[in-house]
């Protein structure tokens, strides 16, 4: 089947209308490209789910902070849109900065219309360590819903708070989209599939590696009846590797994001961690 690439936001409405008038349930996975297999995963899930699917490829400067890797951000749009082809995506929609948001430069929130997460949820876990950027992807999420129109949206797990966050931003704002979280796609190993982990070197991902496998101890412990999240801190804490840097360990509910002291099922348990210059962030929910 034939993958259109389409760059033009008129474009893309145009190919939605005309679906909509067909009565199509579309399906959004918006991605910032560099695709893996948890990507694939999204897709697989929207096209089971869906009639029709776009993969929007853009990666947004405006969730990016000043000393972050936006610049370095892998773009691989060759093979991002082989992928796309494989799994019978209908259009990848892979627009400019510019055609986004009108400009060549970074547009802060004095000249944008910005969409603002709730301070509770955004001014903690990676918020913290990452002012602005929750701003940033709830802005482009909406722009992205408004021009795609979509059904369904698909989102990984792997990014617990963002995915919270949008759910919250489309119940907030009643918007008539269902999202739909997939699973984190793990290596044999363990490690989560992430775009960062191709900046790793061989040694960091070793280090990298005892973050899933703290996770998965602190399950292993929680199943064995242990739930004071202090214990468990503690636990996870000992298996990460000495060599990479904690930022979070923490415990929340994952249906109203406060913290735990008793861990219980629905907890989130989340890690993020600079392993030498790459930022990496896993987690599990307690099922
Ligand atoms: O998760 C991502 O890749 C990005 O944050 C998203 C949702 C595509 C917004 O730019």
């Amino acid at each position: 089947m034939n993958t259109l690439l389409i760059n033009n936001i008129e474009k893309i409405k145009q190919n939605v209308k005309s679906w909509k008038e067909e009565k199509c349930k579309i399906g959004l996975v918006p991605t910032m490209g560099a695709l893996h297999n948890g990507h694939a995963s999204l897709i697989e899930k929207a096209k089971q789910t869906c009639d029709k699917v776009v993969v929007s490829i853009f990666v947004n400067p405006i969730q990016f902070g000043p000393n972050e890797d936006f610049d370095k951000y892998p773009r691989t749009i060759e093979n991002d849109l082989e992928l796309c082809k494989k799994y019978g995506v209908d259009i990848v929609f892979s627009p400019t900065p510019k055609e986004m948001y009108g400009e060549n430069k970074i547009l802060s929130n004095t000249e944008l219309t910005y969409v603002c997460p709730p301070y509770k949820f955004v001014d903690c876990l990676c918020g913290k360590s990452r002012p602005g950027h929750f701003d940033g992807v709830a802005t482009v999420v909406m722009k992205l819903f408004n021009i795609v129109n979509p059904d369904y949206a698909f989102f990984g797990q792997k990014d617990a708070q963002q995915l919270f966050i949008l759910k919250k931003m489309v119940k907030d704002l009643n918007l008539d989209i269902e999202i739909i979280p997939c699973p984190i796609v793990r290596e044999p190993d363990g490690l989560a599939l992430s775009s960062r982990n191709t900046y790793l070197s061989t040694k960091e991902r070793e280090f990298a590696l005892s973050i899933s496998k703290a996770l998965r101890e602190i399950e292993r412990q929680y199943n064995t009846g242990i739930t004071d999240a202090n214990i468990l801190f503690d636990v996870g804490f000992s298996v990460l590797n000495q060599n990479i840097n904690l930022e979070y360990l923490e415990f929340r509910d994952f249906e109203t994001f406060d913290k735990i002291q008793n861990v219980k099922k629905n907890t989130l348990i989340a890690i993020a961690a600079k392993v030498g210059k790459t930022r990496l962030i896993d987690n599990i929910i307690i099922g």
